[in-house]
């Protein structure tokens, strides 16, 4: 596997389709994971009155309790008109819909990878697989194109009141519910078949605090609604001559799925996570309530919502984050290889073990190291030290952390030209280090199967430990799997208690591993690669980090073990919270909290694709 794509910036890194998701079946049969029995999830109280006592369905179009037009006409009116049937985006490129467009088609091809203009989609999503690819920007007109995995309604949000609404209608109706704010999810889980869709995308205002104050915090603050793209975050944080906490690609939102996962951030070593950084939030629970959370009114939700996942304990409409003085930051960008460079496979691998050596000192130096290694087949290997983001450094600082790298480098013979700038403040530093996407849609473009792990600091300090990681590092790549990795410290700041995955908190390092195919490969082949990830490679990286666990929103779906992994010791917790707030299971998605025992009937043997009808099997019936 000859995997050049994978060096280009991070945010490419995602622009290739990617499978993943949750095996739900598999729970049933071999459960590993650390949650209680399956008679403790959440009661169902609508089962009593719907359905019977093997399996619970949610509705689905075409059954004779499908909400009827006049139904769906009067939510529209309860929400002021705001009700959109949905076209998939790609509908002008298909003579069997009424939108079909060729000129518009030629436009999206053209357009395709510009996530900006996809986001603004009600029901686009970055990987399509999620929606069973059923509708691409085709130059075939007469190329079938379905809703597949897109809901049938949305709400385009403006106000609290009316998510208020969605989730009695959904609720009342037994319609499944998502919700979608920029649709990025790595793992599908902001689309679903036969749903109503919250859509956050609206929620756009931003709000510059500088004399916030609540029980919990009193300083410069931004509020900023839970539509807001990082691009515009970032852009307030500017205007304001402040540095905001948040995610390196510019199309990704703020306040949805990135913060409830816990969200890594360029400048995250200095400052904490993206959800380290809330001091207040606002949210439409389950029961439909519009609450104000806060440290004293609410701890328990303040405590679950920024770390807890996305799509689980209600809807998040606006977020209070602490901001912090405008900081310099220096970007550098090198390589070596033994395919560029001359220099052989074990000289390679040396400079590695180098790197690693270091790891401990950039980490505690606050940046965001993000690199990639790459097999090169014959040619050989090749690191890339795609940016890193030397936060609050000025160069001769920069230059001086790497020092010990580069004079061992020199020592090894391995040559290595920097490419490194100076910006004053962050918003500079981020562009150069993270630039736009656009591109055209390729068809050829394979398909990403990934995994990940966070990689504790001891496993760079303990020597023994340390030679270990060493050789899975070198092992994975033999193997052929490129991956990317972000070195950098994520720990809570001061006074700081969250549901961050505890994880997240002893590690240096961030890793993500992958494998391709493409879109012609059938279901055995897509399972074929996909079980290598998550049985085969993933385990390496495990074996050298027990204990340990992932990101949630960058890592494998079909992770056997997700509660551990994705949530850790907080799971019981968190599982608790969901029960207590959603005992009918008004929000659902794959590997989101107290989601097991649910799965997608009809899947056609991918389990992870979003088209078919969401059920759950009543085991302890
Ligand atoms: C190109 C790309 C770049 C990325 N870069 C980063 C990065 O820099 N740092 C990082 O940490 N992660 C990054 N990620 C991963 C990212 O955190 C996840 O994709 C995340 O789920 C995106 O959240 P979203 O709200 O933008 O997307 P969506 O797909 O719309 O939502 C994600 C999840 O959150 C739920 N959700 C959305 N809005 C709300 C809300 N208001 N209330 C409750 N639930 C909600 C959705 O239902 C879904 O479950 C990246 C992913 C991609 C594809
Ligand atoms: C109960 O659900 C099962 C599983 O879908 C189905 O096979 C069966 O027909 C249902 N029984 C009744 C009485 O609806
Ligand atoms: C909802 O109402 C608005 C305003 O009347 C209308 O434009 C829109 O088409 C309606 N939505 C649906 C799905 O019918
Ligand atoms: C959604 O609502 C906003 C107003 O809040 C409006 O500007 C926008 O055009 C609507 N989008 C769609 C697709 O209906
Ligand atoms: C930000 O800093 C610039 C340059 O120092 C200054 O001109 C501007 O007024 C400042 N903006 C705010 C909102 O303080
Ligand atoms: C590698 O070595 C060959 C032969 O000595 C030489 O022609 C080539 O330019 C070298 N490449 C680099 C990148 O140094
Ligand atoms: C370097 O490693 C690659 C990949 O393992 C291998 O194919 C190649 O033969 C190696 N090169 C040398 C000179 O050993
Ligand atoms: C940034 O560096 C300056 C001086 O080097 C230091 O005083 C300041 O505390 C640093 N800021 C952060 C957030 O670490
Ligand atoms: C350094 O990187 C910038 C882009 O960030 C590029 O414009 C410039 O040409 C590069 N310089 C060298 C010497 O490669
Ligand atoms: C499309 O993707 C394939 C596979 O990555 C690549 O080889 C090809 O060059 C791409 N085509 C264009 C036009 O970018
Ligand atoms: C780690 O590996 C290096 C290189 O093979 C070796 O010299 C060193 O003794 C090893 N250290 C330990 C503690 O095993
Ligand atoms: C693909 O793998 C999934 C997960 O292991 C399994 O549920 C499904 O049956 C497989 N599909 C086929 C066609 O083998």
């Amino acid at each position: 596997m000859i995997l050049q794509f994978f060096f280009s910036w991070t945010c490419l890194l995602w622009i290739v389709q990617l499978v993943s998701c949750a095996d739900i079946s598999e729970f049933f049969s071999t459960r590993r994971g650390i949650l209680p029995v399956q008679d403790e999830v959440a009661p169902l109280r609508y089962i009593y009155r719907r359905q019977n006592a093997t399996e619970f369905c949610k509705i689905f179009p075409g059954d004779k309790e499908w909400p009827s037009e006049a139904e769906w006409a009067k939510l529209n009116e309860t929400i002021g008109g705001a009700l959109i049937r949905p076209v998939p985006h790609a509908a002008v490129c298909h003579e069997s819909w009424p939108q079909y467009d060729a000129e518009a088609c030629q436009e999206l091809i053209n357009t395709w990878g510009n996530y900006e203009m996809r986001v603004k989609h009600p029901t686009d999503i970055i990987y399509q697989y999620f929606q069973g690819t059923s509708c691409e920007p085709s130059t075939n007109p007469s190329t079938p194109c379905t809703r597949g995995g897109t809901p049938e309604y949305v709400v385009n949000v403006s106000s609290a009141a009316q998510i208020s609404s969605a989730i009695k209608f959904a609720k009342e109706k037994n319609v499944r519910l998502v919700v979608k704010n920029t649709g990025h999810d790595v793992s599908g889980k902001s689309t679903g078949a036969g749903s109503l869709s919250i859509w956050t995308h609206n929620l756009k205002k931003i709000e510059y605090l500088p004399d916030f104050k609540n029980d919990y915090y009193s300083g410069p603050a931004m509020r900023v609604g839970a539509g807001v793209s990082l691009y515009e975050y970032y852009t307030a944080a500017d205007v304001n001559n402040v540095t905001a906490v948040g995610g390196e690609c510019d199309t990704v939102g703020v306040a949805g799925g990135y913060l409830s996962g816990g969200g890594h951030s360029p400048s995250g070593g200095l400052f904490g996570m993206g959800a380290d950084q809330v001091v207040e939030l606002t949210a439409v629970l389950p029961d439909g309530r519009d609450v104000h959370i806060t440290s004293t009114s609410e701890p328990e939700l303040f405590w679950a919502f920024r770390g807890g996942g996305g799509s689980t304990f209600g809807v998040i409409t606006s977020v209070t984050v602490k901001v912090h003085p405008k900081i310099p930051i220096t970007v550098s960008r090198w390589a070596f290889g033994s395919s560029t460079h001359n220099i052989t496979n074990e000289t390679f691998w040396e400079a590695v073990r180098a790197y690693l050596d270091n790891i401990p000192a950039i980490a505690d130096s606050g940046s965001q190291a993000f690199s990639a290694i790459n097999s090169m087949g014959e040619l050989g290997y090749t690191f890339r030290m795609t940016s890193f983001f030397a936060a609050n450094h000025t160069v001769e600082q920069y230059d001086a952390l790497m020092k010990p790298l580069f004079d061992r480098l020199k020592v090894l013979g391995v040559e290595v030209e920097q490419n490194t700038t100076f910006h004053n403040e962050y918003y500079g530093g981020w562009s150069r280090a993270f630039p736009k996407l656009n591109g055209r849609f390729n068809e050829s473009k394979p398909v990403l199967a990934t995994g990940s792990r966070l990689i504790p600091r001891r496993n760079f300090e303990d020597p023994r430990l340390k030679n270990k990681t060493f050789e899975v590092f070198k092992e994975v790549a033999g193997m052929g799997y490129p991956f990317i990795f972000y070195t950098q410290k994520n720990e809570a700041p001061k006074g700081v208690d969250n549901a961050i995955n505890l994880a997240y908190r002893d590690s240096a390092v961030f890793l993500i591993v992958s494998a391709v195919y493409t879109k012609t490969s059938s279901i055995a082949e897509i399972n074929s690669t996909r079980n290598a990830i998550s049985n085969v490679v993933v385990p390496k990286f495990k074996a050298i980090t027990p204990g340990g666990g992932t990101y949630m929103n960058e890592a494998d779906c079909r992770e056997p073990d997700w509660q551990q992994n994705f949530f850790g010791s907080n799971y019981p917790r968190l599982l608790a919270l969901k029960k207590k707030l959603d005992p009918d299971g008004i929000f659902w998605a794959k590997t989101a909290v107290g989601s097991e025992g649910w799965y997608i009937k009809d899947d056609n043997g991918l389990p992870e694709v979003q088209t078919g009808r969401l059920c759950r099997k009543m085991l302890a019936w």
